[in-house]
Order: C-alpha cells, then sequence, then structure tokens
C-alpha cells in the first residue's frame, strides 16, 4: 500500500482523541526517508487539502512550510520585499529550537552569496555572477562538453556495464566546472574530490575542508594569473568581490550547479532508456533528448523543494497563515503537478514549469546547463548505440532528501567497445577502469581519482 492510499485518511502526525474518536489536524507531512523518496507525488497532492501551502518536517524536528500551488509558489517567489531570503531571520534558529545535528541545516544556514541574500546586497552578487557566467564561450563548451564526455566514455566502455551515474553523470558536470573555472590539474582533483565528498556525505568534514583549501588556491592563483574563465570574470567584476566572497560564490556556483546538472542528466537517460515514449534510447535525435529533459523538468524537477524563504512580517498566503520569519519552501514539484493547471501544458507552454525557479533568484545559468544536458546525454547514446538498462525500470530507487529529486543508482550494458588506443585511467599503476573506483585521494596530487590531471595529460596525448 503507497502513502496515498494508506495516509489520504488518516496521514502521518494524525491524532485521534482517545473520547471522542475525532481526527486532529495532522501536525506535519515528513519529507525526508524513504517513503517520500519513493512517491513524492502521494505527499503533494495529500498536502493540497490544506490550501495553498501545507506543514511538512524538512528533517526529524524540523518544521516548515511547503508551498504546493503554481500561483502561490510565483507569487512567493516574485515578491521579495515580503518573502525573504536571508536565513539569519528563522526565528527557530535564532531561538535554539532548531535541531543542532539536522542533516538540512548546511542547505538553509545563511551563506554571504546570492542565494541567501537580498535587496541591494543581491543585487550586487547576482550581477558578478551573472555577468560572469554570460561571458561563456558556448562553442567552447560544446567543444568540450564533447571531449570530457568522450574521455569518461572511453573509462567504462570496454567493460559492457556502467553506473551511468557515478561512472558519467556524477562526474561530468565536475570535469566541466573544472574547465569552465579554469582549474590546474591539481587543484580541479582537489575539488572534484570535495565535491563528490560532500554528495556522497561520506567524511564531509574532510571534503569540506579540502574543498575550501582547493578554492582558495583557486582564488590565489587566480589574483596572480588570470585567465579566460569564470573564477576571472567574477574576480574582476566591477562591483569587487574580496576573497572571501569569491569563495561563497564558487561554492555556490559549483555546488548549485554540479548536484542538478547529475540528476537531470541521469533522471532524462533514465526516461530515454526506459519510457516508450522515447523509443528505449535508440532514437538519439536531438528533439527526443530534448523533449526527455522537458519531461524531467516539468515532472521530477531535479529541484524537487527548495526556495526557502522567512516571511517578514506575518501574512496571509491565500488563506494560509504564514508567520514572521517561520522557513517557506517552495515545492517546484507540486507546483509543476498542480491540478489547476491545464493538461496540456507540458506540450503547449513547454518553459512554464518552475523547475529554474522564478523571480529575482532564478537559476542564472538556465542556458549552459540545458546545452551541457543536451550534448553529455547525446554524446552517451551516439557512442554506445544499443545501450540499455541494465535493470527493470521500476525497481530503481530515489535517494532520500526533501530537497532533490536523485536517483540512486542507474545501471545499463551495451556491447563492449573495443578501442585501439582507450585513455589511461585516474587510478594510475592498479590497472582498474572509472567504475571500480577506489577510495578517492584527497590531495589528488597523479594519485587514484586524479580524474581533471586524467584527463588533461588524455587530452594532451
Ligand atoms: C539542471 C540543472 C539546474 C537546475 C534544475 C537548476 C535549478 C535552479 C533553481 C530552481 C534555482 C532557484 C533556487 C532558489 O530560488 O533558491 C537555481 C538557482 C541558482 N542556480 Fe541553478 N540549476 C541548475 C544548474 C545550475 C548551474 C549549472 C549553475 C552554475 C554554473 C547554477 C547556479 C545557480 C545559482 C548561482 C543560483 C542562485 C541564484 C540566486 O539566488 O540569485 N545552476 N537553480
Amino acid at each position: 500500500m503507497n502513502f496515498h492510499q494508506e495516509h489520504q485518511a488518516s496521514p502521518p502526525g494524525t491524532v485521534y482523541d482517545n473520547a471522542t474518536q475525532v481526527q486532529q489536524a495532522p501536525q506535519t507531512v515528513p519529507l525526508h526517508g524513504a517513503e517520500f523518496a519513493t512517491d513524492p507525488n502521494a505527499f503533494y497532492d495529500y498536502l493540497r487539502q490544506f490550501g495553498p501551502s501545507g506543514p511538512v518536517e524538512l528533517s526529524p524536528g524540523l518544521e516548515a512550510t511547503l508551498v504546493t500551488d503554481y500561483a502561490a509558489a510565483l507569487h512567493v517567489l516574485q515578491n521579495p520585499d515580503v518573502f525573504a531570503r536571508d536565513s539569519r531571520r528563522w526565528r527557530a534558529l535564532s531561538e535554539g529550537r532548531v535541531p543542532e545535528d539536522s542533516p538540512v541545516l548546511p542547505m538553509m544556514m545563511y551563506r554571504p552569496n546570492s542565494m541567501f541574500s537580498d535587496g541591494p546586497e543581491h543585487l550586487r552578487l547576482r550581477q558578478a555572477v551573472t555577468d560572469s557566467l554570460a561571458k561563456i564561450d558556448m562553442h567552447r563548451v560544446s567543444r568540450n562538453v564533447e571531449r570530457l564526455a568522450a574521455y569518461l566514455i572511453d573509462q567504462f566502455s570496454g567493460r559492457g556495464k556502467a553506473d551511468l551515474i557515478t561512472d558519467y553523470a556524477q562526474l561530468l558536470p565536475l570535469l566541466i566546472f573544472n574547465d569552465l573555472f579554469g582549474c590546474p590539474a591539481e587543484i580541479g582533483d582537489r575539488l572534484i574530490f570535495g565535491f563528490s565528498g560532500l554528495f556522497d556525505g561520506v567524511d564531509a568534514e574532510r571534503a569540506n575542508e579540502v574543498l575550501t583549501e582547493s578554492l582558495f588556491e583557486l582564488v590565489a592563483l587566480k589574483r596572480a594569473q588570470p585567465g579566460e574563465d569564470v573564477t576571472t570574470w567574477l574576480m574582476q567584476h566591477q562591483v569587487g568581490l574580496t576573497d572571501e566572497e569569491m569563495i561563497h560564490q564558487l561554492v555556490l556556483l559549483i555546488g548549485a550547479g554540479a548536484e542538478p546538472m547529475q540528476n537531470i542528466i541521469a533522471s532524462s537517460l533514465r526516461l530515454l532508456l526506459s519510457d516508450d515514449k522515447y523509443a528505449g534510447g535508440h532514437h538519439s535525435a536531438g528533439l527526443l533528448v530534448e523533449d526527455a529533459i522537458n519531461d524531467v523538468l516539468w515532472n521530477s524537477p531535479p529541484i524537487a523543494n527548495y526556495a526557502v524563504h522567512y516571511p517578514v512580517y506575518d501574512v496571509d498566503l491565500a488563506g494560509s497563515k504564514l508567520s514572521a520569519g517561520s522557513p517557506v519552501v517552495i515545492s517546484f514539484a507540486a507546483a509543476n503537478s498542480d491540478p489547476s493547471l491545464s493538461a496540456s501544458r507540458q506540450t503547449l507552454s513547454k518553459r512554464a514549469h518552475l523547475a529554474w525557479g522564478a523571480g529575482p533568484h532564478a537559476c542564472p545559468a538556465k542556458d549552459p546547463a540545458l546545452l551541457i544536458s543536451v550534448l553529455a546525454i547525446e554524446k552517451l547514446l551516439n557512442s554506445l548505440p544499443d545501450i540499455e538498462l541494465g535493470v527493470h525500470a521500476d525497481s530503481l530507487t530515489w535517494r532520500p532528501g526533501p530537497f532533490h529529486r536523485a536517483l540512486n543508482a542507474l545501471p545499463a550494458r551495451f556491447t563492449p567497445v573495443r578501442l585501439e588506443r582507450r585513455a589511461p585511467s585516474p587510478f594510475p599503476g592498479d590497472g582498474r577502469s572509472a567504475g571500480n573506483a577506489p577510495s578517492q585521494d584527497p590531495r589528488g596530487k597523479g594519485q587514484k581519482g586524479s580524474w581533471w590531471s586524467g584527463f588533461l595529460t588524455w587530452w594532451k596525448v
């Protein structure tokens, strides 16, 4: 029995008055745990009975309001004077009522970057980000996605099987960012170690240390030797970012970019390889790939619930009472499937979904993100034309967590490819291929896990 069948009448948190057997209103609906990850739509459908927003728990003991209604979500996103982003306004946190060990705190804590700032400070930081991203040469991005994708595919194509997440979708965006942000080999390897460690949650403290240290080195390097890259453009921007501000914008850009990129590539591949509409992945023409990506943006947006707002005073949101300083989270996923939207929304108004956010904080990297996703998927399908899922699509599982829509793994099989010259393994000396990756070395100095230097060496050969 799924959540919907089981809980439509008695949702989790339902309390019965012993004397009268009258059902009391549920306290909160948990967005953490395996049940939510298995069938999030059942939770969104249930929450709609509360009106445009409903009470949720993001992690045990951490309560918030989730906006599920499309029009209400747009209203919140587009009214920054009433709904602020600076989480220093979060009352429960400042009053010590938030569990200190909550796993979602790092995603909600204030940092001096464009996502957590409002008003003139947001304009200043956002200007530096958008102007720098606007300088990206899309032809160069295309060429480099092609090369980086070829390098990764080369690592596993001889095996006849791969996990398209760990072997491909997770690494590709990080390698692309290394290129866009102008990372030399050794710093790039450590950035990949740091970000992968944070996403995997394995030794996150060490990963964070390596990440911060390598970003400081990157900033120092670019101050001394500017280049044609996003780091240099951010640094040279007229708003004059300090080194500390530089680190925070870089963490945001790479962090906000890599995880959804991984998930859009993986979720679109899942559709292309399993859904009859997409002919099981055997037609890799551009339109079909773009259709699958659009399908994911509407129906499984990689950032499912986020954009945490704090009302600056007590507000009535179409009948829902929201108190000042309480976290109000936008469900991009629920808003996209709002029953009040027309059934043909997906074909008639392709871009009306909220997967990129909306308002002053909308994703500034939509165009490069779309280009990279299309090219990454096309390259894989063209290189391995008979690729198919290695397991039944129904057996695929999703990572728990309130914010992302992310597959755990995406096993695939294909006819092994024999290459005359295979790319050198990033695990020198052990003769393994990438998919059997041993634990990565945090120093990344030409040691195991040296993905970026491995690619640079391969590319120069
Ligand atoms: C499929 C890929 C992506 C999706 C679905 C996505 C989605 C989003 C969404 C929904 C927001 C709004 C969050 C909010 O309102 O708090 C956002 C913001 C942002 N995204 Fe993306 N994003 C993607 C890729 C990227 C990439 C590749 C980058 C960077 C290179 C990036 C950088 C950012 C930044 C910096 C913000 C914050 C902007 C601000 O607060 O002013 N995103 N993204």
